[in-house]
């Protein structure tokens, strides 16, 4: 009989064939061997509430049997073709639908891809090269997107800076960067640097954090003002918040946005969205040779992902979908007070009940320094508490799912306490 490698063993082999020993993404210790609803198992047989949804996309849970009849059904008739299929058609259809800035689409197979794509596609259209990026904003891996990201030593705004090595100096210097939620500054940026900028690029919901009430409007009105292309990074926030997403939630209206996760129902599929002006740049016929973005990928539009993000979506339509998903959260939220309030350390829950976490800090976090000064080690202890108590979830988010059930909730509720007692002993020490 073949034998069982232990998660240790596996991680001895990982280490052997992958840098740093895993996929770049998650603790490389952990193996998953299997997930079904609202649980996942590791490879030593441990059993997890999973607040992960592998990163957002399980929305529905996993192995949900509608999603995977639609998959099945598909597999056998072929798995990519590279050329157009209906069913990216139909899925390219009830996106336009439902997302307010959405004319049309082109997919392609990363959130991050879209992102890169929608900025080149915002420098195509207006023929300028400068883009405002949010301190802390997460849009994927490209030299842009790397600028300010997760800077240990903020510099001074607007200075860009690279959070990955292997970027030239020349990409600095057409990054323009701002904390998030500041009025004034956008302002005073834009009047000085408003005319050669393309794009405005932000998380409607800055990872965790929420805009303030009146900051993505004065984000619309100033792009209107300088003619700049207003990006909303949906990756997460599309059909999480809303069926049409942050800009339906907020009542903010982009010109472009990225959609990633939700749309692929677990498979590689995502899309640059907006409206049409914008979008002809795909189009050489439209807007001539000089132009044209060139644009495109093996996996587009891939017909497996397509069933799968089109019935995900026909499931998300159905009613109550979203008040079970926020009514989850308000829930997990809930429990998270409870539990820390017992304790003397500062703390917040930060974000909306589809996408959360307990920030210890004490001034209000508007912005990426305002979670840099945070508590860390406060956070790391949360977070293990939470796992010793079998919740598996990410060190910066609590993403609930549509799948928790009772008996989850149960599990969430103990683990959370848990880590409100630890909180506890901690604060008196
Ligand atoms: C807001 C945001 N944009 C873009 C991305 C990149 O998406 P992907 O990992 O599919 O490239 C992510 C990934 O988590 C994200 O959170």
């Amino acid at each position: 009989m073949e034998k069982i490698l232990t998660q240790a063993e596996w991680a001895a082999r990982a280490q052997e064939v992958l840098p740093a020993g895993g996929f770049g993404n998650f603790d490389p210790s952990v193996f998953i061997s299997h997930g079904k609803g609202a649980r996942v198992w590791d490879q030593d047989g441990n059993e997890f509430v999973d607040l992960l949804i592998g990163s957002g996309p399980m929305l529905l849970g996993h192995g949900n049997e509608e999603v995977q009849e639609a998959i099945f059904e598909q597999i056998p008739k072929g798995m990519t073709f590279f050329a157009n299929n209906t069913a990216g058609v139909e899925l390219a259809e009830e996106i336009c639908r439902a997302v307010p800035c959405a004319q049309q689409l082109r997919y392609v197979s990363s959130g991050g891809e879209a992102d890169m794509y929608a900025l080149r596609l915002a420098r195509a259209f207006t023929g300028r090269d400068k883009i405002v990026k949010f301190e802390g904003g997460y849009h994927g891996m490209s030299a842009e997107a790397q600028m300010s990201l997760a800077p240990t030593h903020p510099s001074n705004f607007p200075q860009a800076i690279p959070d990955s090595a292997g970027i030239p100096e020349s990409v600095s210097a057409e990054m323009l960067i701002a904390p998030f939620n500041d009025f004034a500054y956008i302002r005073s940026l834009l009047s000085e640097y408003g005319s050669d900028v393309a794009a405005i690029i932000v998380e409607p919901l800055q990872r965790i954090i929420p805009p303030l009430p009146g900051f993505l409007q004065l984000l619309r009105d100033e792009a209107d003002k300088y003619g700049i292309v207003l990006i909303f990074d949906e990756v997460v926030t599309g059909f999480r918040f809303a069926y049409g997403g942050a800009q339906e939630h907020y009542g903010v209206t982009p010109d472009l946005c990225t959609l990633g996760k939700v749309i692929g129902g677990g498979f590689p599929l995502a899309a640059v969205v907006g409206k049409a002006d914008i979008m002809a740049h795909f189009d050489a016929k439209v807007v001539g040779r000089d132009k044209w973005l060139m644009q495109l990928g093996t996996l587009s539009g891939n017909p497996v992902a397509s069933v799968a993000g089109l019935k995900t979506l026909e499931i998300l339509r159905r009613d109550g979908s979203y008040e079970k998903l926020n009514q989850n959260g308000r829930m997990l939220m809930a429990m998270a007070d409870r539990a820390m309030s017992k304790s003397d350390l500062p703390y917040q829950i930060v974000g909306e009940p589809s996408l959360f976490e307990v920030v210890f800090t004490d001034p209000p976090v508007r912005s990426y320094r305002d979670v840099l000064n945070a508590d860390t080690k406060a956070s790391t202890r949360y977070n293990a508490a939470l796992r010793r108590g079998g919740v598996f979830k990410s060190s910066g988010k609590t993403y609930p799912s549509l799948a928790l059930e009772e008996a989850d909730f149960g599990t969430i509720e103990n683990a959370i306490s848990m880590a409100g007692t630890l909180a506890l002993e901690y604060s008196k020490n």
